[in-house]
């Protein structure tokens, strides 16, 4: 068989309208817009609204994505939510996201990679247009990280935003300057509890005594993290680049996760980029898990940033520990 080409037809992003500044976090845990400012380079955060849900703002970033690539909600053959945050444990978040927008011949599966989840939802969808089973999926990335985390710990609480974004993978001719070129995917599951929400699953399902010690919310050993993050999306974006001959400077954007300000701008020094190769929006959105990359892929669109044929790198760091690249045409 030979391998189909797979390129990104469309995108659409959503960020709940409710917004979250640091000025107005310091009225509700004992913080500053100055540590927050100069440790994480995030200014604000959206929230969603009471009625708002991982699988509403999915859909929502997904409708726009589907109107972007032209196509029609029957043209759709796949949904794929990365997520760490769904609506439920089951049913699947894509299920809900495939009924709200009525899409009559997909599929529905959703993808466990905490911040890594989207990265390896699109390697997925690369993987099966590739194999010339699918045409067009739709790939989301949707987190309602605001339900999930303790609003008493500063640690934690002033990282963390909502949000969704999404693209349509679709298969293109063998002659399409646009393709998804190499995907890199790993991880180190010894490095689990340093990233965790430890409670609500089969090992410590929900009790009284879970709910009292705030288990239900995530934890995080920021220190731990923040160094892994640095090496594992340095190494494998350098690999990624090196072993498909591509000069760093021939790099137009590097679109990563966004865990914190000073992680990518350490990522970059690494690789020898420039500040302009680095898409940055974390001031906007902080933390979104998920969702980072499909929202900045959609934000760089948005901005002008990308032309036919630039190389693009997604590159992404999340709890498990989990890691992943792709290089790709845009
Ligand atoms: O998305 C998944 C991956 N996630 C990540 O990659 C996150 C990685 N980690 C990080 O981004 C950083 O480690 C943090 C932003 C979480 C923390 O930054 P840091 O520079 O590593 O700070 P720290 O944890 O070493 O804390 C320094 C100080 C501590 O005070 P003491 O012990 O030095 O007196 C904290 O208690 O800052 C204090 N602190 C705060 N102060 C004001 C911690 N949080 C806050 C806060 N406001 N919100």
């Amino acid at each position: 068989m030979k391998p189909v080409k797979a390129q990104i037809t469309g995108t659409g992003m959503y960020a709940p309208e409710k917004v979250l500044t640091n000025v107005d976090l310091e009225k509700i845990v004992d913080t500053n817009d100055e540590w927050i400012t100069s440790r994480t380079g995030i200014k604000r955060r959206h929230i969603a609204a009471d009625d708002e849900t991982t699988s509403t703002m999915a859909a929502e970033a997904g409708r726009q994505a589907i109107e972007n690539a032209g196509l029609k909600p029957e043209d759709i053959d796949l949904v794929l939510v990365a997520s760490l945050s769904p609506d439920m444990m089951f049913p699947a978040t894509a299920c809900l996201v495939q009924d709200k927008l009525k899409l009559p011949n997909a599929g529905t599966v959703d993808v466990s990679a905490a911040c890594s989840g989207f990265v390896y939802s699109f390697s997925m969808a690369a993987g099966l247009i590739g194999i010339g089973l699918y045409k067009n999926i739709l790939v989301i990335g949707s987190e309602v990280m605001s339900r999930f985390i303790d609003w008493t710990d500063r640690n934690t609480c002033v990282l963390f935003g909502d949000g969704a974004g999404a693209v349509v993978l679709s298969a293109v001719p063998g002659d399409s300057p646009s393709e998804v070129i190499d995907i890199i995917l790993g991880g180190d599951g010894s490095g689990g509890d340093q990233l965790t929400l430890p409670a609500g699953g089969s090992k410590s399902p929900a009790t009284h005594e879970t709910v009292d010690q705030k288990l239900h919310y995530l934890k995080m050993n920021g220190n731990g993290v923040f160094k892994v993050a640095v090496r594992s999306m340095t190494d494998i974006t350098q690999k990624l680049i090196d072993r498909n001959n591509v000069p760093v400077e021939k790099v137009k954007l590097v679109v990563p996760h966004q865990a914190n300000f000073r992680i990518n701008d350490a990522v970059r020094e690494r690789l020898h980029m420039t500040e302009a190769q680095m898409f940055n929006n974390i001031f906007e959105y902080a933390n979104t898990s998920g969702a980072t990359i499909p929202i900045g892929i959609a934000d760089a669109v948005k901005q002008g940033l990308l032309k036919r044929g630039d190389y693009v790198v997604m590159v992404a760091f999340g709890g498990g520990f989990t890691w992943g690249a792709v290089l790709l045409k845009w």
